[in-house]
């Protein structure tokens, strides 16, 4: 079979171990030819560079960040005739089956491109793990390793200055980096986009740590985090107010702006990091290695199977297939039991 592989939104450390899984069992155990789609969906609408590629050409990729096939935020739906050019190119390139590996939007426009009965399988991709249907999306073991870490480093500096640190992870819908992160470096108060930020109890929090000497502290905050409605500072931080075109605008800024608003409130000397896409870069963990190898092995197995319209999805220990579809139903939110046992830490 002549299968495709591409690799679209945010890039993540355990990209091209997938793209080294596929392309070894599909060529040396299905004598697939796999083709790689430079550049995400951008590389199907444009028929751009769709070139075969060889296992001499992935062996030493496993542990390598970013992706070899490049990606991009193209959405063709976007785009006059998309579809239509997506299916001609498919044709052309004479491809039996596409496998997309992405988060929300990138999957979002496979599951519109099964409907329209193009043959795609789904592999679940982002730091920030908010795709449904899996219990965890690759490269965010990573991302929690490299912004734990971070967190270590800011709590020295912070605990010999007496100072507040606001540090501002990825996580765009959902919490589970800042939540995860968070507990793990020991946050001393952790602000995600599902629980809307109230100014007073942060402020508490702090002060009350302060009252017993313990005069600083840390709170983890997710770029998608929001202030209660009625603040009456911004209630939305985005540094981009230009949206891409799966309509996001970019993130950034609100550890900034909340620590301003407590040093007003408090006086205490407050500093802001924002570790940006620190967390997207360099080797994949060990955990998110294996991951990534797992999910490729299953989706090519997959796509001999014909099960098309499938994610590949982590149940458990257990790699299986959920649809694809259903899958891009929602955002993947945390879920209230797991955020109770951070806050057993705030204040
Ligand atoms: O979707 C993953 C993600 O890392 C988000 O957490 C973040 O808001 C966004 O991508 C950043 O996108 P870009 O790399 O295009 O600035």
């Amino acid at each position: 079979m002549n299968v495709g592989i591409l690799t679209g939104g945010g890039d993540c450390p355990g990209l091209n171990a997938v793209i080294r899984a596929i392309v070894y069992k599909g060529i040396k155990h299905y004598d697939d030819n796999i083709l790689g789609i430079y550049k995400g969906w951008k590389g199907l609408l444009d028929g751009g560079k769709i070139v075969p590629i060889t296992v001499e050409e992935v062996t030493n990729i496993l542990n390598l960040g970013g992706t070899i096939l490049k990606t991009s935020r193209t959405n063709p739906f976007k785009h006059k005739d998309g579809l239509k050019i997506i299916q001609k190119n498919i044709k052309k390139y004479k491809l039996d089956a596409v496998i997309a590996i992405g988060g929300e939007d990138t999957l979002g426009v496979a599951a519109k491109l099964h409907k329209a009965k193009v043959k795609v399988i789904g592999i679940p991709k982002t730091i920030d793990n908010d795709v449904d249907g899996t219990d965890q999306t690759f490269g965010f073991d990573t991302a929690v390793n490299i912004a734990t870490e971070a967190i270590d480093r800011i709590r020295s500096t912070a605990e010999s200055h007496n100072r507040v640190f606001i540090v501002e992870v990825m996580g765009r819908h959902a919490g589970w980096l800042a939540v995860e992160a968070g507990i793990a470096g020991g946050a001393d108060m952790i602000l995600v986009p599902e629980y809307p930020i109230d100014l007073d109890e942060v402020v508490t929090s702090i002060v009350k740590r302060h009252a017993r000497g313990e005069e600083f502290s840390i709170i983890v905050v997710a770029e998608g985090a929001a202030l209660k409605k009625g603040s009456k500072e911004k209630t939305y931080f985005t540094v981009e107010a230009e949206a891409d075109e799966f309509g996001h605008v970019r993130l950034g800024g609100i550890a900034y702006t909340l620590s301003k608003i407590i040093h007003e409130k408090t006086g205490y000397d407050c500093r802001n990091v924002i570790l940006g896409h620190i967390q997207r870069g360099g080797t994949p963990t060990a955990y998110d290695r294996v991951l990534s190898t797992r999910y490729g092995i299953h989706a090519i197995d997959s796509v001999h199977k014909n099960k098309f319209g499938s994610l590949v999805a982590l149940k458990g220990t257990k790699i299986v297939t959920t649809p694809l579809v259903q899958a891009m139903k929602r955002i993947k939110t945390i879920d209230s039991e797991y955020y109770k046992i951070a806050e057993v830490f705030f204040g």
